[in-house]
This record gives structure tokens, sequence and C-alpha cells, in this order.
């Protein structure tokens, strides 16, 4: 079948359709057939989404209509084989902030601990434990297979500050065919003897990972991505060094930002001549519109303001700010002060699931925590604007929106395949069943005395709630189907 495979030059998917176009908003669309340009000699569009056409009865005469030169051995259908109300496709997660360095830590926390104690027993421990290589391997492995069981096709991982083991990661996010950001962990400054660089080892080995990545590895899908840990882990030397870089290579940024009170204040008294702890990286040059900021819990106005105005985007980590209590992140609230770029991040090992899945009923549950706390119900976040922030929320946020996020026409293919009912799935679904006799219900469903069929919101907000890694059958990114648990 091998030679059969090398001749299907473009692929269409058939079935029922839903994503997010803007916050709050849900896309369905219904037996629809997207067809996919799997062509090597076309490669400005392979893996890109080429038509899209609703309501279609004939996936295949459709495709043939879009490209009359598609003859029918070119093209490869692709059907979910449970093709009903209770499965269709949605854009695979993005996940702006994991440490996949941390993973062997994840679900273990500390009793009580917080930012600066856990990071000091439980994580540098744990990071400096994969400068040893077969180790380091076997937990990258882990993880990558791990996010993308979950429904992860595009993750900004963070690694440690060992140089050959973020190779080994980027070798990995490769062989599994994720979209992945590898950060190589800088730090030079307050951090254990055992777990420190020199400003000039941490910048020789971040420009070696670039060149590695560039020139070696040749993934367009595996990007390096610079990372001070934080503010307190760095020199000022070592941010401007690698702001510059960054600028130069015109590369992505990731750090963490205002999490803790006691982080907050030790940044204020180690920067005293910065306005506030974003004005630290603004100040350094690692502040703009490719920079990832984790976090942002406790950020004043003035804060809000320079984000806004350099663009960055921001990564809400709710399972991670319950786990050690740093805060409720005000999402509604930054939306609302004109943050357009917000995504979620799992944030392992704080936070103890690499589910962007679990992030998201998170996300939805620490938003009304904080809107009981301060008597906002508009504080509250959404099914639907959970599901945004989980997909084209992250795109935004690693400045990708006009490839990856949504199910458009030119953005590549990354998506899940979804099935309520999947031979493991711990849904149970039940036909509504209104009994005829009962009185005076003004219900929407009382009509029927016979079953109703769902609506796709319905089905929606049983997966958000109720569904897990087994909910998820096929993922591809690019075109490439990269798990098939089916087979
Ligand atoms: N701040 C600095 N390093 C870390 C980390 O590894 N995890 C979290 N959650 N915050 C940090
Ligand atoms: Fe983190």
């Amino acid at each position: 079948t091998r030679s059969k495979e090398l001749q299907h030059i473009f692929v269409t998917f058939y079935g029922n359709f839903i994503d997010t176009p803007d916050f709050g908003s849900l896309r369905v669309r219904m037996n629809t057939a997207i067809g996919v340009c799997m062509d090597p000699s076309i490669p400005e569009n392979f893996g890109k989404i080429q038509f899209i056409s609703e309501n279609c009865e004939d996936p295949l005469m459709a495709t043939i209509q879009y490209d009359t030169s598609l003859t029918e051995d070119k093209i490869k259908l692709v059907v979910p084989s449970n093709n009903s109300i209770t499965s269709f496709y949605f854009p695979g997660f993005i996940d702006t902030h994991i440490h996949a360095s941390q993973y062997p830590n994840c679900g273990i926390l500390g009793n009580n601990s917080t930012l600066l104690d856990w990071l000091n027993k439980y994580t540098f421990p744990t990071e400096a434990a994969l400068s040893h290589l077969p180790y380091a391997n076997i937990v990258y492995d882990k993880i990558v297979s791990r996010t993308i069981a979950n429904g992860t096709t595009t993750a900004t991982y963070f690694t440690t500050i060992d140089l050959n083991a973020s190779k080994v990661m980027a070798q990995i996010c490769s062989k599994y065919g994720q979209r992945a950001l590898i950060g190589k962990v800088c730090m030079d400054s307050n951090s254990p003897e055992y777990y420190i660089e020199t400003c000039k080892e941490s910048v020789s080995s971040l420009i070696e990972l670039v060149d590695y990545l560039e020139n070696e590895l040749c993934n367009p899908l595996v990007q390096p991505i610079v990372t001070p840990r934080f503010a307190p882990s760095c020199s000022r030397e070592l941010m401007e060094t690698i702001g510059n870089l960054a600028k130069n290579k015109s590369l992505h940024i990731q750090t963490h930002l205002s999490e803790n009170f006691n982080e907050i204040n030790w940044v204020e008294n180690l920067f005293p001549e910065c306005e506030n702890y974003t004005d630290v990286y603004n100040e350094y040059g690692l502040l703009n519109e490719k920079t990832i900021l984790a976090h942002s819990i406790h950020l004043t106005p003035e804060e809000i303001q320079l984000i806004k105005l350099k663009q960055s985007g921001i990564s809400h980590c709710p399972i991670s700010n319950t786990s050690l209590t740093s805060g409720e992140c005000p999402v509604k609230e930054m939306f609302a002060d004109g943050i357009e770029k917000i995504g979620l991040g799992t944030d392992v090992s704080a936070g103890y699931s690499c589910s962007i899945l679990e992030s998201a009923k998170a996300a939805y549950a620490v938003s009304r925590h904080l809107a009981m706390k301060k008597e906002k119900p508009q504080l509250k976040l959404s099914v639907n604007e959970c599901l945004y922030l989980a997909t084209l929320g992250g795109a935004k946020v690693l400045d990708m929106d006009k490839h990856i996020g949504s199910f458009d026409v030119g953005k590549s293919f990354d998506c899940q395949e979804i099935d309520l009912i999947s031979p493991n799935s711990t849904i149970d679904i039940f036909e509504w069943q209104v009994p005829t006799n009962l009185p005076n219900t003004k219900s929407e469903h009382t009509s029927l005395n016979k079953p109703e069929p769902f609506r796709m919101c319905d089905i929606v907000s049983k997966w958000f709630f109720n569904a897990d890694d087994r909910n998820v059958v096929t993922v591809w990114v690019n075109g490439h189907n990269i798990q098939n648990l089916n087979t």
C-alpha cells in the first residue's frame, strides 16, 4: 500500500468541523469537506487547507470540482469511523507554556508549596537531572507523545539549561511531527550552584541550539525560542544579549511574569532602576510582539498598558496558579483593557496535567472564583471563550494566527478528531426523552414527544466538561496523521 500512499497528493476530510473564529463564538459546520494539499511539489500549499465545502453530500466530487486535475486515485478521503453528531473535528490545541523537563514531577507538588520554595525543593533538582541524556530521552519522549495524545498540535516548551538535552527534545518533537518551539532555559543568577550557567555559557549554548535547529535538524515545524527563565535568574547582561539575538534573528521569546507576590517583591529589589516587573523585560530588550509572558497575574494598569503597547502575548496557566496558590489571572478584564493575545498553558509541573482541555476547564473554574470574589459576573469565561483560548487565542500568543488555530483556507491542517462514544470513552450520551404528560413546562424541549436531535453546542459542552484523551481519535499536524489510536 506504500506506493498507493505515495500517489495521494490531496487529502479531503469529511465530517463535522467545529472551531472558535472569534473570542466567544462557536462555528459549527456540519457534513463539511475540507481539502488539504499534500503535494510535495507545491511546497507553498503543502499541508494547508485549499477549500472548505459546507453541507457537502459528495466530498470526492467537491474535491474534483475544486481542482479538475485531481483524479480519484490522487485523493485520499478521510471520514470518521463514527460519522455522526457525536464526532467532530476541532483545531489542535496550542499549549503556550509547558516545561517538558519537569514532566517527572507532574502531579507532585509538595504540600502547600508556593513558587519560590517549590522551585528550590522540587524543580531545580528535577531539571538538573536531565543533563543525563538517556534519562532526558525517556522523559522528553513521554511528554511529547502524551501531549499529542491529548490533542496538542503545537507546544511552546521550556527544556533545561543543558544544550545537548535540548537538542534531544527537538529531535523528539521532529520525530513525532508535533509543531514545537524549543526553549533552552537561560539562567546565570540567583540559582543553586548545581544548576546555573555563566552568561557566556548561556549565550553560546543558545546560539548553538539555534544553529542546530536552523542548519542541522531543518524541520520548519520545530523552531527555537529565546528563554530567559524569569528576571531573578538573569543578569542584565544576559537579558540584553539574548534580547538582541532574538531581535536580529526574529526569534520568539518566552519567560515568566508576575506570578507570585514574593517573586514580584524580589524582582523590585533586584532591579530598582525599573518601573515594575514588566518594565525589567522591556528595559533589557525582551518585550515585543513575539514575547510570551506566562502567568501575568498581578499586573498593575501601567504594566497592562506596556504589554498592550508592545503587543506581547500572555499565557494563562490556571492549573498551576491554583496549585501553587499564585492567584487568578483576570483574563476577561485584560481582554476588556485591550490585550488581544491570551492563550492557555499547562505549565507542567506546577500544573499537574499536560492536557490543554484540563487547563481550559480550570480557566473556566478560576474565572468563576474570580467573579465570585470580586462580585463581577462579567469576569466569567464561557465554554466557547475557554475553547478559543485553547486554540486561536494560543495561535495569537505565538504570532501564528495566520497559520494555525482555526479551520480557514490557507491555514495549516492542525486538527484533532473527537469521538464522544469512542471505544474507551467514559461519556454517557442520552437522547432527550420528554414525557408528553408533563404539566406546564416551558422548556424548549417539551413540544417533542420523540427524541430530539442533539444540538451541536450541547455535544461540544459535554466534550468540554466530560472528555479526556480517550476521546481523541486522531491528531494531524500540517495534514500529517501524527497519532492514530485505532491503528
Ligand atoms: N518561575 C521561574 N521558573 C518557573 C517554573 O519553572 N515554573 C513556574 N510556574 N514559574 C517559574
Ligand atoms: Fe512555568
